[in-house]
């Protein structure tokens, strides 16, 4: 069991903070100005496009991939290329029918409703949404027993985006309801230097090319996490540096902050050494795991194994997770004595 670790307050968290959200400055709000997932960007680009030209609202468009890599500020970037309104929501927040109901009926035409986390919404909303995407229409039951009415509303043609870590769970009704689907895939180190030094610009800070691939290389391919470690080293930088965000100076601030040159900090490094001492590196099942460091298992599944699989430290089979060679490395840990799966 691993404790005393302040899990809320994870410098490296991919959750909303309220620092991030909000009118926050530092987000893009054209294509154009949007850094990194070429592929996806250039494709959109043609569909949004395509739908002007045709004066036709988007096709349905599902946004995947781990937490903090822009989703939401992409539904607000179509939004803005396709000069419409959005409307943003989130699955748990649909609780009834006649809350989604009451946004659908509210909406322009060609206006845009995002549905964040998508895959939380309640089966009952679920199935209003089917005939809404489809027909552009909702069928609601007014009334109860024998005097319940049946009205058919006819909607505006709009396009709904809906974003969700996990497109597995998302039931194949719904999936193959969207025209367009898009996986965002973790940021590269020198996308983030890019997205690094366009935030420092915005927020007044100077900081030296080192300097901002020193934050992106620790920033776990995420976005909303290179954005809150910049405002932290830059803190530093004011208050011992004379301003500028230099190299040695981001490695003194994340030091000091106890995210090492890959991007782990505590929690990863203890839930890896955990692993390790008391499991022999692995197999260990995801709920073992998630009892371990006192996390759900979907938090595991969406926010820490990502990065740890893509730098090659941890890799899931159907036993279990197992820890790769390449963390015992970076841990200091000797090998000897462990499972042998390799
Ligand atoms: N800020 C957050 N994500 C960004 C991105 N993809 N491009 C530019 N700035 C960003």
């Amino acid at each position: 069991m691993i404790e005393e670790t302040d899990y809320e307050n994870r410098l490296v968290s991919m959750d909303y903070l309220p620092e991030d959200d909000g009118d926050n400055p530092l987000r893009p709000r054209t294509l154009e100005e949007y850094i990194g997932q070429e592929k996806v960007k250039e494709n959109l680009r043609v569909y949004i496009e395509a739908a002007k030209l045709r004066h036709e609202a988007l096709d349905h468009v599902l946004l995947y991939g781990p937490p903090g890599l822009g989703k939401t500020t992409l539904a607000a970037i179509i939004a803005h290329e396709m000069g419409v309104n959005i409307r943003i929501t989130s699955g748990p927040a649909l609780e009834r029918p006649g809350d989604l109901a009451a946004l659908l009926t509210n909406l322009d035409e060609g206006d845009v409703l995002f549905i964040d986390e998508i895959h939380r919404m309640p089966r009952t909303v679920e199935e209003i949404l089917y005939p809404a995407m489809e027909d552009f229409s909702i069928d609601i039951i007014n009334g109860k027993g024998q005097g319940a009415m049946s009205i058919h509303l006819p909607l505006p043609k709009f396009t709904l985006i809906g974003a969700t870590t996990r497109a597995g769970q998302l039931s194949a009704p719904l999936r193959d309801r969207f025209g367009v689907l898009s996986r965002l895939e973790l940021y590269t180190p020198e996308e983030l230097g890019q997205i690094v030094r366009r935030s420092a610009g915005i927020l007044g800070a100077s900081i030296t090319e080192d300097g901002s691939l020193e934050v992106a290389s620790r920033s776990r391919g995420t976005p909303r996490i290179a954005n809150r470690l910049l405002k932290r080293v830059r803190d530093f930088a004011m208050v011992l540096s004379g301003g500028v965000i230099d190299e040695p100076t981001a490695r003194i601030a994340l030091a000091r902050m106890e995210i090492d040159e890959l991007g782990l900090d505590l929690v990863d490094r203890r839930m890896l050494t955990a692993m390790i001492e008391h499991y022999k590196g692995g197999p260990v099942g995801l709920e073992t795991l998630a009892a371990m460091i006192g996390e759900e298992a979907v938090t595991i599944e969406d926010v820490y194994e990502p990065y740890l699989m893509q730098i090659g430290f941890l890799s899931r089979t159907p036993r279990g997770r197992v820890v790769l060679p390449a963390a015992y490395e970076h841990l200091g840990i000797p090998m000897e004595g462990q499972q042998s799966l390799f």
